[in-house]
Formats: C-alpha cells, sequence, structure tokens
C-alpha cells in the first residue's frame, strides 16, 4: 500500500477526467493507494481485482453505501435499493429481482428497438448532432417508457423538464465535493433547482402511482410500475407501500439511463475509432438481419455486436468507481481499515491491467470470444459490480445497448469532429464537453 496526497489525486483527475486511475495505478503497479483525507479519515484508491472483489463479496456484511454518495442521492433515490442498506436492502432486493429476471425482460425489446427506429427516422445524412445529447434522449425516453408506459408528449416533456433541474443539482455535486456535504435544504440556487425538481416529480408520479392502483389488475399495463406494484414476498406476502415504490421507480428511472446513455456515446467514438471493428460489426448486422429491426430473438446470433458492448465498458466503464464506506473495522491487505473509511473501487484501472488484457488500451471486440470471460480471475473486469449489490439492471442494459446499437449501425455511421474527453467530474464516466458528430447514412449489403 502507498500513500499519495488529495492534491495529487484532485490535479490527476482536473487533468485527465475520470481516466486519471489508469495511470495513476500503473505508477504504482496495481498498489492499493492511501489518501489521507480531512474529516472523513482515509479513503483508500483499489485497483487490485481480487482485493476489490474481496472488498465487495467478502465484506458486503462489514461495509455499506458510502455516506458521501448517499447524500447526495437521497434526495432523488430517497431509500431505493441502490441507496438503502441492511435488512430493508435485502428485503427490497428480493422483491424486486424477479422484475430482471432474464424472462421478464423481453418484453421490454420492442419498446426499446422502436425508439431507436422513431432516432433512425430522424436522423439525416449529413447532419451534425449531439451524441451524447442523443443517446440521452433515446435511453431517457425508453426507461421512461419502460416504468411508467408513457403515452402522451406532454406527460414526458413535463418530467423531463422536472428530471434535468434535479440532475442538474446531483451533477453540480459532482463538481464541487464541498456540496456533497450540504444537506438539500441549504439556500443555494443550485439546490433550490434540485428541490424544484424533486416537488414536480414526486407529484407526478403520485399521479401516476394513484391512477394506476384504481385500475383493475388484468388491465394494468405491462410495465415496472405495474410490476413494483403487484411485487409480493414469497414468505410474508409483504407488498410495498406507495412511498417505497416511489423511491424504488425514482432508483429505476436515474440508475437505468446516464449509465446506458454514456457507454452508447462511447459505441460510438470507439467504432469512429476503430474502422476494422466497424466493418466487423456492419458485416455482422447485413448478415443477421439485412435492413430489418432487430428482436430479443435475434440477440444470441448478434455476437459480435455484444462484444463491442464489452469493449467498451472495459475500457469505458461508465460506473468508474464503486464506493463504500466501513462499519466493522477489517484488513485491507496489510493494513487495518477503521470504521468510516472510504475505500473506492476502480474498474476503470483494473480493466487497462495488462496482467488481464493484452494491449489493454487498445479497442478488440474480439477478445471476448469463447471463454475469455470465464477464464478471466474475479474482480479483473466488473463493469455492473460485484458481490450482493451487482447491478440488478445488469441484463436490461445489455439488452438495451445491444439492440439500440444494431438499429442504429445497421443505418447509420458516426464522424467525430475530434476525439470526445472523459468528464472531469465525480459521476458516470460521460464527457468533459458536448460530443458534436456527422451522421452518414449507410446502405445495408
Ligand atoms: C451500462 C449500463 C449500466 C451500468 C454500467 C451499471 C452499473 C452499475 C454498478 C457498477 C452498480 C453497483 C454499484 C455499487 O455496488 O455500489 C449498479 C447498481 C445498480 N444498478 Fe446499474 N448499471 C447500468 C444500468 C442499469 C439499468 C438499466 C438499471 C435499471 C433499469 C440499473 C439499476 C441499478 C440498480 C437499482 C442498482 C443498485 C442495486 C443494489 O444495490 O441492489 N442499472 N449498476
Amino acid at each position: 500500500m502507498q500513500t499519495i496526497s488529495v492534491q495529487e489525486v484532485r490535479k490527476a483527475l482536473a487533468q485527465e477526467g475520470a481516466l486519471f486511475p489508469v495511470a495513476l495505478s500503473r505508477r504504482v503497479a496495481g498498489a492499493t493507494l492511501k489518501i489521507p483525507v480531512p474529516f472523513i479519515g482515509a479513503l483508500y484508491l483499489v485497483s487490485n481485482a481480487q482485493t476489490a472483489h474481496q472488498v465487495l463479496t467478502k465484506h458486503g456484511e462489514t461495509t455499506r453505501k458510502a455516506q458521501l454518495l448517499v447524500n447526495v442521492l437521497r434526495s432523488s433515490f430517497g431509500n431505493g435499493i441502490f441507496t438503502s442498506d441492511g435488512a430493508f436492502w435485502k428485503r427490497q432486493r428480493k422483491l424486486m429481482q424477479p422484475t430482471f429476471h432474464h424472462g421478464s425482460l423481453a418484453q421490454y425489446a420492442e419498446r426499446m428497438v422502436a425508439h431507436a427506429c422513431d432516432m433512425a427516422a430522424r436522423w439525416q445524412d449529413r447532419a451534425e448532432v449531439d451524441i451524447d445529447a442523443e443517446m440521452h434522449d433515446l435511453t431517457f425516453g425508453i426507461v421512461l417508457d419502460a416504468l411508467f408506459s408513457y403515452q402522451t408528449a406532454y406527460e414526458a416533456e413535463q418530467i423531463r423538464r422536472a428530471m434535468q433541474n434535479l440532475s442538474a443539482g446531483i451533477a453540480a455535486q459532482g463538481r464541487f465535493a464541498l456540496l456533497t456535504f450540504l444537506p438539500d435544504w441549504t439556500p443555494l440556487p443550485i439546490f433550490a433547482r434540485k428541490r424544484r425538481g424533486v416537488a414536480v416529480v414526486k407529484r407526478l408520479i403520485g399521479q401516476m402511482v394513484a391512477a394506476r392502483r384504481a385500475q383493475p389488475t388484468a388491465q394494468r399495463p405491462h410495465d415496472l410500475l405495474t410490476a413494483l406494484l403487484e411485487a409480493r414476498d414469497s414468505a410474508t406476502g409483504e407488498t410495498m407501500d406507495d412511498a417505497q415504490v416511489y423511491d424504488e421507480l425514482m432508483t429505476l428511472y436515474i440508475a437505468g439511463h446516464e449509465t446506458t446513455a454514456v457507454l452508447m456515446g462511447w459505441v460510438w467514438a470507439m467504432l469512429a475509432q476503430n474502422p476494422q471493428a466497424e466493418a466487423t460489426l456492419h458485416a455482422e448486422l447485413d448478415a443477421v438481419l439485412g435492413g430489418r429491426a432487430p428482436t430479443a430473438a435475434d440477440l444470441p446470433q448478434l455476437t459480435y455486436t455484444q462484444r463491442v458492448i464489452k469493449e467498451t465498458l472495459r475500457l469505458y466503464p461508465s460506473a468508474w468507481f464503486v464506493m463504500r464506506e466501513v462499519t466493522e473495522p477489517f484488513m485491507l491487505e496489510d493494513e487495518r481499515v477503521p470504521k468510516g473509511a472510504i475505500i473506492m473501487m476502480l474498474p476503470v484501472a483494473t480493466h487497462r491491467d495488462p496482467q488481464y488484457f493484452a494491449e489493454p488500451d487498445a479497442f478488440m471486440p474480439e477478445r471476448w470470444q469463447g471463454d475469455f470471460e470465464q477464464r478471466l480471475p474475479r474482480g479483473a473486469y466488473y463493469p455492473f459490480g460485484m458481490g450482493a449489490r451487482v447491478c440488478i439492471g445488469n441484463g436490461f442494459a445489455m439488452m438495451e445497448a445491444q439492440l439500440l446499437l444494431a438499429t442504429l449501425a445497421q443505418h447509420f455511421r458516426v464522424q467525430f469532429r475530434e476525439p470526445p474527453q472523459p468528464t472531469r467530474a465525480i459521476g458516470t464516466l460521460g464527457f468533459a464537453h458536448p460530443v458534436r458528430v456527422r451522421l452518414l447514412r449507410r446502405a445495408v449489403r
């Protein structure tokens, strides 16, 4: 274990953005780094696969979600499964798990493809767009549809504006660490905006939940809202009350679109920078789909498409860090970590460790052939986290990314003005600036 200063880390983040752990970890050959931090005590940065695996699995019971992060997220996530802990989290996770089983997910495939087809129909050859904003719009529409089966553009617009206010508050807290310590009632304009967003979203969702409860079961649309209302603990028969349904809906909304949007942004960047991979992808899409829209049944044939996504998540994991707070001291490698210490696992660094990935900075989707993934040591690749708190939307996200890419890349290529830069903020691994691109229509062969 080595010690570095908080100033050094801050400088690296400012210079290199969210990819800073890659160079930092290489400089110390993957050693765990300890950062003495005023007020918090110690913060540990972990890029070693085995250590990260241990923290997230073996020490699951002696750690919890870092309260620093929970402070920022609680006003929107409430006590949903992303931020809750202990017995309450366990109960909620058990209740919600069946909703995300493989068999339950296929029903969302058609809607995902319909949203992507709408986008492809809107896109014009040689038009310039901000691809990050386009991908946000797309995954935003999909998550709203999956959650609430939104029917009218008016309703979608109202909730979109409110969510934007809320997200601006969260984003500001990601940029200025000091704001993470302040409660949401702080009289600053950015908090006022966040509060305004929360209030409107609460009202809109409250109305939807009430309307849905009033509907006879057989007439309820098949979406996540219905699934949450009808989720029942098999042992106790317990269901969720309105407040809990609200918190889980917000959790799924926030956890469920930003991550996939930034993933798709990087997928386009990787394809533009790697013409050989792009050509292989096009060949697969033309052979399997021949110009028609994909369905869930095509997914097993779209193997290269899936590898493109896995490889992008390796180089640019949307969740580039996973944070825990120690609740009972334990040994982290050769050091006893005290209660209250924060451990930040860095998949973004581990995913580029040359021990596990030859040519770690190269985009090589073909590396995922055969049993490559099964042969990787535990903790070497975890874009969706590990252990009991692994992403519940993993299957949803992979299916979505595969279907969106298959639909859009059949008909369009994306040309970047310049390589996009990763964000300088703490949050998802998005972009530092809007990413302007030119859309180029391609003919299916
Ligand atoms: C590319 C897309 C996605 C990535 C990279 C991603 C990544 C992650 C990661 C790393 C975690 C673990 C966090 C931790 O341990 O602290 C997580 C948790 C979670 N994710 Fe995702 N996620 C994605 C998409 C989704 C989607 C589409 C949904 C919902 C529809 C979702 C819902 C959740 C929820 C609810 C949790 C908390 C689970 C729990 O603590 O029990 N995610 N995600």
